[in-house]
């Protein structure tokens, strides 16, 4: 369905999105190294975070599942100052999570996330072609459920799991492609 679409540059009013790649490493794990960050992601997330793992993952799970057209990971900057990366956001091809991202604190509670949120579902129910749009996340990470609120996601599914603070109550948000165009046209 979605094989082999590349991960474009994508642009909104203040950010440009640029494809994850191995020279963002060590500027991730500076920022990721954060437990404001990491609290509310899955405990698949190792933490203490090692030393060399975000180049790590860059490495041996983003780039690799990038290249084969299964996930497509972008790097968050300011228009204003291109150079540096302040935050992620990715989309996968995986049922019940298809969409992560993260922003470090100074750049949080500026709407930022909303607008790559926007740019980035646009893709994926546009260029990717995908029917519904399906995330994960702590019930107890309000800034998280606010902006799927506002984006018109609906609360599908809820359930314990384990996160990087511990086991919370996950739930499981969802937009079809319809809903979307509705809000969207
Ligand atoms: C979740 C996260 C990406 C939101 O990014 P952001 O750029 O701060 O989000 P926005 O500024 O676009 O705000 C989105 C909504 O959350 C609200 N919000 C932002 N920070 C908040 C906070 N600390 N507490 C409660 N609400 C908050 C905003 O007011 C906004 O709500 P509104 O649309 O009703 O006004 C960011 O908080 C983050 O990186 N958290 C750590 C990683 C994480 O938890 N990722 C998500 C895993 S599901």
């Amino acid at each position: 369905m979605s094989d082999l679409i590349p991960t474009p540059v994508l642009c909104t009013r203040r950010l440009i999105l640029e494809p994850l790649c191995v020279a963002d490493a060590d500027r991730y794990q500076a920022l990721f190294n954060d437990w404001e960050v990491v609290r509310y992601l899955t405990h698949l997330v190792p933490w203490p975070y090692p030393e060399g793992e975000a180049l790590r993952h860059i490495r041996e799970d983003a780039l690799p599942a990038m290249a084969d057209g299964e996930e497509w990971h972008w790097t968050l900057r300011l228009r204003a100052n291109p150079e540096l990366m302040i935050g992620v956001i990715c989309v996968m091809d995986e049922p019940d999570n298809q969409r992560g991202f993260w922003i470090a604190p100074p750049w949080q509670g500026q709407g930022l996330m909303s607008e790559a949120c926007a740019v980035v579902t646009r893709f994926w129910f546009e260029t990717l072609g995908q029917p519904s749009l399906r995330v994960a996340k702590a019930a107890v990470n309000e800034a998280s459920r606010r902006l799927s609120t506002r984006e018109g996601m609906r609360m599908v599914d809820s359930r314990p799991d384990e996160f990087v603070c511990g086991q919370l109550v996950e739930e499981i948000w969802e937009m079809t492609r319809e809903e979307w165009r509705l809000r969207n046209r």
